[in-house]
């Protein structure tokens, strides 16, 4: 196992979290960037919101996968004469690559991209012990950034399920999918699982599951704040928030404080009145067409798309035209 070049140092620069943290909590709405849910903790919590029977996104998406991984195999016989280099985006734990490696014969190398270098590389070994003749490649990056890849004559497959695309803002989706584009290199594929949009109901359980692993999920982010920032969150004084915006298609976490309380930060003071929220997260569903347009918008091409039959999940082959 070799590590994939990053443009970016391996680890996160303290600083930078530090930073983000200080900005979007002097924000009028406080904010906090979703990708900080993701250290080792973090990383472990989503694991278990993937095994929920209300998080249907993970199950619908897999269960979809053996069918989609056919479907390829089928067109990369014959479309990729020097084999297949896969590429996932945030990679975290691995659980969903192996159904394409299991159906594509000719895939020689897989890149995997992730921010939590931890979760990442034992992510790796397990792969590798199960598949040895693949030639598998960590890359400790920050996906949201741009990233130059070692060259490849092989054709390339970017992988970025789980709709983690919704996660950003529109405007920041096209920003990713050119980044993606041009790290991938013009004519490659982009295998990507898209949320659709569907009854608030199921959406509103999916985001609030009886057991709270959602909001140990939310939460985790002051906890790694207190851990790593030197902060000094009290959880008990904070609640889970998450519910669907209809006006937006998305559904929202927040993090609700429960009193008018300060917090410390590495000596900075951040003051919350009761019932102020901070904004964690949006998950953006999509109608099939308006994604094809973003995905059109920002360079790439619709070559397939696959929905499960309940319309829960969408997974699409676009191809960078650029
Ligand atoms: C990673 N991402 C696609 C998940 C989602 O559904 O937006 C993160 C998540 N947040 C709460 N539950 C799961």
């Amino acid at each position: 196992m070799q590590y994939a070049e990053s443009r970016d140092a391996r680890e996160l620069p303290d600083n930078e979290f530090l930073a983000d943290v200080i900005l979007g909590l002097s924000q009028d709405q406080k904010t906090l960037s979703p990708k900080y849910f993701y250290d080792q903790q973090g990383s472990e919590y989503f694991d278990e919101i993937c095994d929920l029977q209300e998080y249907y996104p993970y199950r619908t998406e897999l269960a979809m996968l053996p069918t989609v991984a056919q479907d390829l195999g089928n067109y990369f016989t014959g479309n990729a004469p020097r084999g297949l280099e896969i590429v996932e985006f945030g990679a975290g734990s691995l659980r969903k690559v192996g159904a394409l490696l299991r159906s594509l014969q000719n895939v020689r190398s897989f890149t995997a991209i992730d921010i939590s270098e931890a979760h990442l590389i034992s992510a790796c070994r397990v792969l590798e012990s199960q598949y040895r003749e693949l030639s598998i490649h960590p890359c400790v990056h920050d996906f949201t950034k741009p990233l130059s890849l070692h060259p490849s004559e092989r054709t390339r497959l970017g992988f970025f399920p789980g709709s983690t695309i919704g996660n950003f803002t529109p405007q920041q989706a096209s920003v990713f999918l050119r980044n993606a584009g041009t790290t991938l290199g013009t004519g490659s594929f982009l295998l990507i699982g898209v949320d659709t949009q569907k009854p608030p109901t199921i959406l509103n359980q999916a985001y609030n599951d009886p057991k709270g692993i959602t909001a140990k999920f939310n939460k985790n982010v002051l906890e790694r704040i207190n851990r790593e920032l030197d902060g000094n969150f009290k959880l008990h004084n904070f609640a889970h928030h998450a519910f669907y915006n209809e006006t937006v298609g998305r559904i929202e976490m927040h993090l609700r404080s429960l009193k008018e309380q300060q917090v410390n930060i590495a000596g900075h003071t951040i003051e919350f009145s009761r019932g102020e929220s901070i904004h964690t997260e949006n998950s953006y569903k999509f109608k099939p067409d308006d994604f094809t347009e973003l995905a059109r918008q920002s360079g790439w091409v619709k070559h397939h798309l696959w929905l499960d039959s309940d319309k829960l999940f969408a997974v699409y082959l676009l191809q960078y035209a650029h």
